[in-house]
């Protein structure tokens, strides 16, 4: 898209990606996404603050052929998203630095092949004058990547944050018009990426809250023109409270694990519990992510194939496992045909996941009265231990 000004001499070249449906070759996207590029131009120079991604080099080279100098080009960040164009950037700008933290330079070394000359690295801390405009460089690892840092403009009050607070959103919103979307977006946004790093991240939310800035410029997703949404929002998922809530990954075969994920999922809704189910056959992945970052409790369901779990609850399982999420409790249910070590093989699957087990129950055949006690008596199970941590709280 043009380029449009978020306030005077400050920019945002936005490239929308309106069809891309997977990051990674991991992530769903399932309203696309957007890279955006900023310009900041000050009285004795201007600065490019991050790209695009290199399937839409050229919607930001075409906007670049207005500007004549371009004096820095920061990466905030190395992945590909925001990094893939750089040296075209470097090309189109022989005279500019490329600016980047201390762990960025090797990145944009070995994954980029920049030359080593066009490196700046600034210092956690540091800043570059641009005349009128002073941009400050503050570390924030982890938010995505270890080198990741985030730029505050100080007199313009603008905190550019990369990937951190970023949705993947296709929009030609330039702030944020529809909080309620952008929240959606921006939680599978930080459950796919950003929830493996939850302590770091409490961390680098009071860091930047030395910087006073009353705007947010992600390069992903529209501005935040009210940015104590977003950070209210951060604030409770990085939070150790835990709501109420049962998150049930499940597979059923032939219906019998279906059966008693039907029946659980009742007897857990009777005692007051929120339970989100995902059918693993055609869920969407990044809602099962989005559901665990707020809930104590994780019951997987599962039938049996050779002996183990189902190759979609391997799956599910190891995903949970890397994101890490707050969970406290876990339990497994399932069925089998003549024998089963799926309950041995999904908790070894989840080593990262610091739970206490609250039981299990694996049914052979279809299951029986005596089946749906055990699952109600769960159900109770899970109940009683998040009524104890309310009381604690
Ligand atoms: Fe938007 Fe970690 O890249």
């Amino acid at each position: 898209m043009h380029a449009r000004e978020i306030c005077s001499g400050v920019q945002m070249i936005a490239t929308v990606h309106w069809e891309r449906r997977l990051f990674d070759s991991l992530i769903p996207l399932p309203d696309g996404t957007s890279y955006n590029a900023y310009l900041i131009f000050g009285s004795e120079g201007t600065a490019l603050i991050d790209s695009t991604d290199p399937a839409l080099r050229d919607e930001l080279m075409e906007p670049l052929e207005e500007v004549e100098k371009v004096d820095f080009i920061v990466s905030q960040h190395a992945e590909q998203d925001h990094a893939g164009v750089l040296p075209d950037l470097l090309a189109r700008y022989p005279e500019a630095k490329l600016v980047c933290s201390e762990k960025a330079e090797d990145l944009v070394l070995s994954h980029l092949h920049v030359a080593p000359e066009r490196v700046r690295v600034v210092e956690d801390g540091e800043t570059i004058s641009l005349g009128d405009k002073t941009m400050r460089f503050v570390y924030t690892p982890w938010v995505h990547w270890p080198e990741t840092m985030v730029t505050f403009v100080q007199e313009d009050r603008i905190l550019f944050s990369c990937d951190f607070f970023g949705s993947h959103l296709a929009t030609t919103d330039l702030y944020v018009t529809d909080e309620w979307r952008v929240y959606e977006a921006a939680k599978r946004y930080y459950a796919e990426i950003m929830m493996p790093f939850r302590r770091v991240i409490q961390k680098n939310l009071q860091k930047i809250a030395q910087c006073d800035f009353d705007m947010i410029a992600p390069s992903h997703g529209p501005v935040y023109d009210r940015p104590e949404f977003i950070l209210d929002a951060y604030q409770e998922w990085v939070s150790p409270k835990m709501k109420n809530e049962v998150v049930l990954p499940y597979v059923s075969m032939h219906g019998s694990t279906e059966m008693m994920v039907k029946h659980l999922i009742d007897s857990l809704a009777r005692r007051g519990i929120t339970v989100h189910a995902f059918d693993l056959a055609v869920t969407d992945i990044g809602k099962l992510a989005i559901a665990l970052v707020d809930a104590a409790t994780l019951i997987v369901g599962t039938p049996t194939v050779h002996v183990g779990p189902h190759p979609a609850v391997y799956y599910a399982s190891h995903l949970a496992n890397l994101l890490r999420p707050k969970l406290k409790y876990a339990a497994i249910i399932g069925s089998y045909g003549w024998s089963s070590k799926a309950i041995e093989q999904i908790s070894g699957l989840i080593p990262n996941l610091k739970v206490e087990v609250l039981g299990s129950v694996m049914h052979k055949g279809m299951p029986t009265t005596e089946t749906f006690r055990e699952l109600d008596n769960l159900a109770a199970s899970v109940a009683e231990a998040h009524r104890q941590d309310e009381e604690v709280e």
